[in-house]
């Protein structure tokens, strides 16, 4: 009744931006994505018949209040598919800065998801437990695989074709990304509630989502193809759209601080000086910079002279869910 798994956080090159059901998290577009090596959660869950309750760890301290509420809904879920009345001890390691645009949720459901359907001996495939850890946090369900995985939203109400996919692992293609931290601040706007302001009130929504399905077929050519400039053209102009969206929300709102934007402006510098680098910002102040190894000192160094910047922290491609 005990299990481990560790999984990887993954960040969007196509964004997932919008749901057409909360309750049970089923999106109003596919996404895709690259799971990333550098930002993992790895998790224990351990069912036993003498608890009367849930208990869980996050980074050796207890948890309580809304996280603590979402991991035993989250745990209610396996229980209902096991058919067993059981609570758990959960104990997890963060290696990701947590609510500051890195999607912390991703890693953390997706091993948690993993290491509760194991434990209660529940044998899953990975659609099926893609399918689950989407109930948790909806980014999670693509950091089941490692490399690029696509989300499909599918069609049913009932969200059994709403999984996500494996486009090409994790040693396809060897993608830097920079992940350039500005700051621990919590963002101010959860990307539950940014999504539900956009989808209900910006003018800007419907645009967005016209868009999209135009950015994925290109962006899987060129995935294909390992065209670099063409996959980083595409993930650049999808974050700008959807980013735009929050602007055109009633009240608008931006993740983006100060120096988010002086980030952005170095990009395009770097660009014009022939630097094939692209950036992608998810519902935080955070930028994450692709770029090819043979330009990592010069990013880096690049990155770190900025102004307003704490840290750059770099990754490969990531691997898929594993069981220690
Ligand atoms: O899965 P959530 O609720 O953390 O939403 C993630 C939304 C974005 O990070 C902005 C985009 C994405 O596809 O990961």
């Amino acid at each position: 009744m005990r299990a481990t798994a560790k999984a990887h956080t993954n960040i969007a090159l196509i964004k997932y931006w919008g749901k057409r059901n909360e309750a049970i998290i089923l999106p109003t577009n596919n996404s895709l994505s690259l799971t990333l090596d550098g930002y993992y959660t790895t998790t224990t869950v351990e069912f036993d018949n003498s608890l009367s309750k849930d208990q869980f760890m996050l980074d050796e301290q207890t948890v309580f209040g809304e996280q603590y509420d979402r991991v035993t809904s989250f745990l209610d879920i396996i229980r209902q598919m096991a058919g067993k009345q059981v609570y758990a001890q959960v104990t997890s390691i963060n290696e990701v800065p947590t609510a500051a645009g890195f999607a912390s949720s991703a890693s953390g459901f997706a091993a948690l998801a993993a290491a509760g359907s194991k434990a209660i001996g529940l044998h899953l495939s990975d659609q099926e437990l893609s399918r689950l850890t989407r109930r948790g946090s909806g980014s999670a369900c693509r950091s089941i695989y490692g490399g690029f995985a696509e989300w499909e939203m599918g069609m049913r109400e009932d969200g059994t074709d709403s999984y996500a996919v494996p486009i090409a692992p994790a040693d396809y293609w060897d993608i830097r990304v920079a992940a350039v931290v500005l700051s621990a601040t919590k963002k101010s706007v959860s990307s539950r509630e940014g999504m539900r302001r956009t989808v209900e009130t910006s003018a800007f929504f419907q645009g967005w989502l016209d868009s999209v399905a135009h950015d994925l077929a290109e962006i899987k050519q060129g995935i294909d193809v390992r065209d670099f400039q063409k996959v980083g053209e595409i993930a650049e102009a999808n974050c700008l759209k959807m980013h735009a969206t929050t602007l055109g929300a009633q009240p608008p709102f931006t993740y983006w601080h100060d120096t988010t934007l002086v980030v952005m402006q170095k990009i395009w510098e770097m660009r014009s000086r022939s630097i094939p680098v692209y950036f992608t910002i998810d519902a935080g102040p955070n930028v994450k910079v692709l770029y090819l190894p043979e330009h990592e000192t010069h990013v880096q160094q690049t990155l770190r002279n900025i102004p307003g910047v704490t840290d750059v922290r770099l990754s490969k491609p990531g691997r898929g869910i594993t069981y220690i």
